[in-house]
């Protein structure tokens, strides 16, 4: 079956939300999604302490998710990586993730397969198109193909909060306790739907 891999960060959980969408879009398609989280080595527990809110995502996810890993990327069929925006870039979590690629990129593992990006912000104009497009560019050297949201999805002419043909995006608000709205959460299942399909074609093209 197609298996299509889902890592991401979340602080606060809207992009868990997100990614939880874009699992249920792959399914809708007839393949596996597995989720990862990316957990958080870099941030000091203390400065954790000082936020219950991101202290008591945090645990859940360790407890809920299994932890990213290269093998797991590399055995997959596609990936849609999904990241919270940090001045118009990923994560910082996310990026240590995929700065420890190098062994991917050098066994050639991810190579024509099809490659997603999924974004929450707090603000509009924030960055949602910006961090799709700059999180591509690893992907890019992966060999991935990327696969953004086509305007097949009508909803992408209609949105006033997220959604990008670059990829699904999310507005989390100010403090960022604003929930994915349920046209946000139709662009995430289309990317899943559309990631899922190209893998299927891609990898029966490969043989
Ligand atoms: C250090 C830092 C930088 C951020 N930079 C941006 C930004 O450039 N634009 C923006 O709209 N939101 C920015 N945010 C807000 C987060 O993107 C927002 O809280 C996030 O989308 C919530 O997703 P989550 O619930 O998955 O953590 C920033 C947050 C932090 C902590």
């Amino acid at each position: 079956m197609t298996r299509i891999y889902i890592p991401f960060y979340s602080r606060y959980g809207n992009t868990e939300t997100m990614a939880l969408a874009v699992a249920e879009g792959v399914r809708e398609q007839g393949a596996e999604p597995q989720l990862a989280f990316t957990g958080d080595t870099l941030t000091p527990p203390e400065i954790m302490a000082q936020d219950k809110r991101w202290q008591d995502t945090h645990q859940r996810l360790m407890a809920q998710y299994a932890l990213v890993t290269a093998e797991d990327l590399a055995a997959a069929d596609g990936v849609c990586i999904g990241t919270p925006t940090r001045f118009g870039n990923m994560a910082a979590q996310m990026k240590s993730f995929i700065d420890s690629l190098a062994g991917v990129w050098l066994s050639g593992a991810t190579i024509n397969k099809p490659a997603g990006v999924f974004v929450s912000t707090a603000s509009l104009h924030g960055g949602q198109e910006v961090t799709a497009l700059v999180t591509y560019a690893p992907l890019i050297h992966l060999g991935f193909v990327i696969v953004g949201v086509p305007y097949s999805v009508q909803e992408l002419l209609s949105t006033t909060t997220g959604g990008t043909p670059y990829g699904p995006t999310h507005l989390a608000g100010a403090m960022g306790d604003r929930a994915p709205d349920e046209t946000e959460l139709l662009i995430c299942r289309a990317l899943g739907q559309r990631v899922a399909a190209v893998a299927e074609a891609l990898t029966a093209l490969r043989g």
